[in-house]
Parts: C-alpha cells; sequence; structure tokens
C-alpha cells in the first residue's frame, strides 16, 4: 500500500455534491429534527445557546465522524438520554444514506443501511471543512493540533492516507506498550520498529508533498483577508530530520528513558511564520485569527481542486467576529462554491449576520433546539 502510487478518490463524478437530509436523535439539544436542504447558501439565524452549533457540529460528524469542539461521543447524546442518532442523506450523482448510532457501548455506522467495512466507505461520501472560534488553536494549540489539520486534508483527499495512518498508529501503540515492559524483547521490538519505519516514511512523504501547496494556498488566501502586507508561509517541520530507521536506532538509549517511542512522525509540527518569524509568538490577535481562517481557507480550495466538488462549508459565527475587510476576503470563497452549487452553512445571530452575502440565501431560524425555515 503505497501513498505514492494511489489515487485520489473521486465523488462519483464530477458534479455537486450536497447534504439533502438531515435526521437527528437526542443529538444535544434536539430531541429530534429531521430537515432538507437545497443546495446553495443556508443562513442559519437564532438568539445564543439554541442550537445553532449543534446542527453544523451534526454535519460535521457524518463528514469526519468527530466532533470539532473537539470532545467525545458522550457529550453529544442529548442529557438524560442513552444514545445519539445522527443520519443524513447525500445527494451526488446517486444518492447515499448515511447514518451513525453513537452510545457508549455501541458504535454503528452504516451507509445506505449496509454497516460499513471500513471507515473510508463512510468518509468518502461527503467532505466538510469548518470554520469556527476552536480554529485558533491550529496557531495557538499544541503540534498535534496542526497534524490533525494535515491528516484531515490527506485523508480528504487521498483514500490510502487514513489506513496508513491507522496502521501506524497501532504499531506506535503496541510499540509503546512493549518499551515499559523491562527488559524489551529485542526481536519483537525491531518487529514493530520495521514496520513503523515503513509507514511512518510513507506519512512523512505525503506530509512533505501536501504541505507547499496548502502553503501557496494558505499565502494568497492571507493576503486576501489581512490588513497587512505580511506574507503567510507554512512549513513542514518533521521530526525526522534525514533517515527515520537510523534516527529511530539512535534513540534506544532515550527510548529507554522515557519508556516510550521519542522518534517519528508522531511528533511532527508545521510552523506557521508571518514574514519568516514564528506567528504563534510574534502574530498580534488578528493576525493569528487570519492565520487560521487562511488555513481553512486553503484546506477547501485544495479539496476542491483534487476532489472537483467543492466541499460543503459550516462556517459557525466566524463573520461576526470579522471586521469587513476580513469578511469580504472570504466572500470569494463563498461565492466560488456558489457558482460550484456547492453548499454552504452558516450561523450567525440576528444582529450580526452579513447583510452583504445579499438575498441568494436560505433562511433558517434555530430556536430551543428546532428548526424552521424563514420566508
Ligand atoms: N448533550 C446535551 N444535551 C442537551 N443539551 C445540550 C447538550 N449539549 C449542549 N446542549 C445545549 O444546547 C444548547 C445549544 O447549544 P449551541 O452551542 O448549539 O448554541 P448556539 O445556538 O450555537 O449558541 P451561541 O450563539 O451562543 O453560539 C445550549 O443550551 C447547550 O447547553
Ligand atoms: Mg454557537
Amino acid at each position: 500500500m503505497g501513498v505514492q502510487g494511489c489515487h485520489v478518490v473521486l465523488i462519483k463524478g464530477r458534479g455537486r455534491v450536497h447534504l439533502a437530509h438531515l435526521r437527528l436523535r437526542d443529538f444535544r439539544n434536539y430531541r429530534f429534527l429531521d430537515q432538507d436542504f437545497p443546495p446553495g447558501f443556508q443562513l442559519i439565524l437564532g438568539d445564543n445557546a439554541q442550537g445553532k452549533t449543534n446542527i453544523l457540529e451534526s454535519v460535521y460528524l457524518l463528514t469526519t465522524l468527530r466532533s470539532f469542539r473537539g470532545v467525545g461521543g458522550g457529550q453529544m447524546i442529548r442529557h438524560g438520554q442513552s444514545g445519539y442518532f445522527v443520519g443524513g442523506r447525500v445527494v451526488s450523482e446517486g444518492e447515499q444514506e448515511l447514518s451513525l448510532y453513537w452510545s457508549p457501548s455501541t458504535r454503528q455506522i452504516s451507509v445506505n443501511r449496509e454497516p460499513v467495512r471500513t471507515l473510508n466507505e463512510f468518509l468518502g461520501c461527503l467532505r466538510a471543512v469548518v470554520f469556527c472560534t476552536e480554529d485558533l488553536q491550529l496557531v495557538k494549540g499544541a503540534a498535534r493540533i496542526r497534524r490533525r489539520f494535515v491528516d484531515l486534508i490527506l485523508s480528504q483527499t487521498d483514500a490510502a492516507y487514513l489506513p496508513l495512518l491507522q496502521r501506524y498508529a497501532r504499531t506506535l501503540r503496541s510499540r509503546n506498550a512493549l518499551l515499559k515492559r523491562v527488559p524489551a524483547d529485542p526481536l519483537v521490538l525491531e518487529g514493530f520498529s520495521r514496520e513503523l519505519v515503513q509507514c511512518g516514511d510513507q506519512i512523512m512523504k505525503a506530509r512533505q508533498r501536501l504541505l507547499p501547496k496548502v502553503s501557496a494556498l494558505a499565502r494568497l488566501a492571507y493576503r486576501r483577508i489581512s490588513h497587512d502586507a505580511e506574507e503567510l508561509q507554512i512549513r513542514y517541520e518533521p521530526n525526522v530530520k534525514a533517515d527515520f530507521r537510523l534516527e529511530l536506532n539512535r534513540s534506544r538509549e532515550r527510548e529507554q528513558r522515557y519508556r516510550a517511542t521519542v522518534v517519528g512522525p508522531h511528533r511532527d509540527d508545521v510552523g506557521l511564520l508571518l514574514d519568516d518569524r514564528g506567528g504563534a509568538q510574534y502574530g498580534s490577535e488578528g493576525q493569528k485569527r487570519s492565520m487560521a481562517i487562511s488555513l481553512k481557507m486553503a484546506q477547501a480550495e485544495y479539496l476542491t481542486g483534487m476532489v472537483g466538488v467543492p466541499p460543503v462549508l459550516l462556517i459557525d459565527d466566524v463573520m461576526g467576529e470579522l471586521d469587513v475587510k476580513r469578511r469580504s476576503g472570504l466572500l470569494p470563497l463563498l461565492e466560488r462554491s456558489h457558482q460550484a452549487r456547492g453548499q454552504v452553512f452558516m450561523t450567525c445571530t440576528e444582529e450580526n449576520w452579513p447583510r452583504e452575502l445579499g438575498r441568494r440565501l436560505h433562511r433558517w431560524r434555530v430556536a430551543e433546539g428546532g428548526l424552521s425555515a424563514l420566508a
């Protein structure tokens, strides 16, 4: 299984893709929801704490099986209930019924009522990019968050990447468990090391190839939305400097001290630079926010280029936080999505919805865990 020779999973045909129906049961503050959505721009209005973000979170779950709030399944079950259900109908050239049931003891994932054999079968149906306040962590947070961002883009565009990543993670866990034992069996350790290096080399190559492309797109996006003339640059900072095998062998002493694998792509980072200086250290709050949005815009542009159709854009309240200049930088992305008949879900409170988006909108109101169409 090589990343190099692998193909991009194209959504059947290069037509448009949209979420035509969303079904929720006992998800967050929704007891139930059954709602059709057309393609195009969905503006979701509502007061605070009514359930706007929860809708976006459920759509994101259908595309990544994760919450963008970084929480586990238990928190998404409606208080007092035993499990949640999120389902969706995706319309592209054909139709796919996605469903996900989660409880502390069960996870059932199916496409067209058939349980999936691999996660890719589910994840390949719909792609989304989310813009939310948590994005700031891409700049301010730990390396793990940036690795996850890169891995998500690779998984969204390359069917072989997720299985590779899972294989690496499994091997790493086993190898670390072995290192906890004294003495670790050298033969078994060697077996794990070989597997780790084999997967790790492919992961690093894939990240190495992706990042210059994302960097170019993010630089353009940053120029569009920022007030200043700084250049944003994204740089791959691999933990392995030259030869994984060699560096792993050299780390034996440190491994024994820490009883864990201390070298490998699980320790990679992605550097974000503004005019060659660390953006997280030297950037202002506004610049950090612009960097985070630029990364997400780059993800959306990259997916559109690779998959041939724009991803669903989930924009949670960020327009309200942006000044007019930054907002207008986001508009071309929304415009392109509109022209390609993509789908956007954007939440806003009544006061701050961006009126420059015009009237080509489907407006919805959320109140107390219920959704209704506005005329
Ligand atoms: N597991 C849960 N069960 C029941 N209710 C929940 C659960 N998790 C969150 N909620 C509630 O859902 C409500 C809506 O949350 P949501 O984050 O969607 O609000 P919002 O409309 O996006 O508000 P804001 O404008 O403040 O961002 C909140 O009152 C929250 O406390
Ligand atoms: Mg919200």
